[in-house]
């Protein structure tokens, strides 16, 4: 095991075999050295410093039949709402002042905002605030519309895989295609974009090679973020009754991840805090060098709800950052409030 780690810390990669015996066989000792050494990965690459991102979650309207997310259009049971461009401005407003240079845009896939309204959005934060990155999360478009997007301003975009398993993507997902999810993130790579995968651990039926894929498959598109968070069971679903990722598993994989892609921007989810109420700051010192802390308006945010016990839905922007803020200055890490692009994609510009 230590042997396999080693390697891994060395090169940055391992075979599909080597990395599925470590996910079968590792134990405490192995992972506090897993961990051990993705932590001196991440301070090679960033150091210290950990990312702050301002969330917007603009609409909880979704198109999309993912069977474990609580805001699918199978949910009847969730009041839906939408941000106007002067409240999601007014979100930005609140960030900036706040010291935000990064707003992500997530939302469900609504086609009530159309590519014209999402770059009229785009270019009304880019004007008023032209030193921020704006990251888009809204799904799976087409080349054509990621293209346009990033010409308005768009600098990032997240577009979780999910899951590299072809067949366990197709029993969670009912209205969309493996195939095509893949195919947006190669295109939003092509265009330009700083670009963030990813995957949930926990998924009911995933196996152990499910998540060696994920990481192989991580390795071959080479993202600049990557989101990885546990599965959590939401009521109004099917899987409601299942178990949920765990702490361990999640930990296990981000440091993996680190090993894997020095550089990536990982974000120390709050599915991760919602599941542990240390669980951010465990993913911190695994190797995750982001937060997300929420921007919307409290209004909304327990309506953006895509799993059961989310935490933070009734803190003020301001409470959030500064929280979160301590959390990271006492597990001995710093914040960074620049827009924090990934250091390989700004130096190949
Ligand atoms: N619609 C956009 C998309 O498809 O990328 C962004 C919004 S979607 C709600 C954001 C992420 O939430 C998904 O990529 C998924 O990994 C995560 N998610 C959804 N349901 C979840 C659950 N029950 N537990 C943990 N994460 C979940
Ligand atoms: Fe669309 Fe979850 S199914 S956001």
């Amino acid at each position: 095991m230590i042997k396999l780690i080693d390697k891994l810390y060395k090169t940055n990669n391992l075979e599909y075999d080597e990395l599925v015996y470590i996910l079968n066989n590792i134990e405490e000792f192995g992972k506090e050295y897993l961990i051990e050494k993705a932590h001196e990965t991440r301070m090679r690459a960033y150091g210290d410093k950990v990312y702050m991102r301002g969330l917007i979650e603009f609409t909880n309207y979704c198109k999309k039949c993912c069977k474990y997310c609580g805001i699918s259009a199978l949910n009847k049971n969730v009041e839906r709402y939408r941000l106007t461009l002067e409240e999601i401005l007014l979100c930005c407003e609140m960030g900036y002042n706040l010291g935000y240079r990064t707003f992500v845009l997530q939302g469900g896939e609504d086609d009530y905002y159309s590519d014209d309204m999402i770059i009229e959005i785009i270019i009304a934060i880019k004007d008023k605030y032209p030193d921020v990155a704006i990251t888009l999360s809204i799904g799976e478009k087409s080349y054509d519309s990621y293209e346009r997007y990033h010409r308005a301003g768009a600098d990032r975009y997240l577009l979780r895989h999910e899951t590299a398993s072809r067949e366990l993507f197709e029993r969670v997902h009912t209205n969309s295609s493996y195939d095509n999810r893949m195919e947006c993130l190669w295109n939003l790579k092509k265009i330009g974009y700083q670009v963030g995968a990813g995957f949930m651990v926990g998924i009911p039926t995933q196996t152990k090679e499910d998540l060696a894929q994920d990481i192989l498959f991580l390795k071959k598109l080479e993202p600049e973020m990557v989101g990885i968070g546990p599965f959590i069971p939401h009521k109004d679903t099917i899987y409601k009754n299942e178990l949920g990722g765990t702490l361990e598993d999640t930990i296990t994989m981000i440091a993996l991840t680190r090993l894997f892609l020095p550089y990536s921007l990982l974000p120390a989810t709050t599915a991760l805090g919602t599941i542990h109420p240390l669980g951010r700051e465990q993913g911190i010192k695994a190797g995750a060098n982001v937060v997300m802390p929420n921007l919307s308006p409290t209004n909304v945010r327990e309506k953006y709800s895509l799993y059961d016990g989310k935490i933070c839905t009734g803190d003020e922007a301001a409470e959030c950052r500064y929280c979160i803020e301590k959390r990271i200055v006492s597990s001995g890490f710093s914040i960074d409030m620049s827009r924090g692009d990934n250091v390989k994609w700004r130096e190949r510009r």
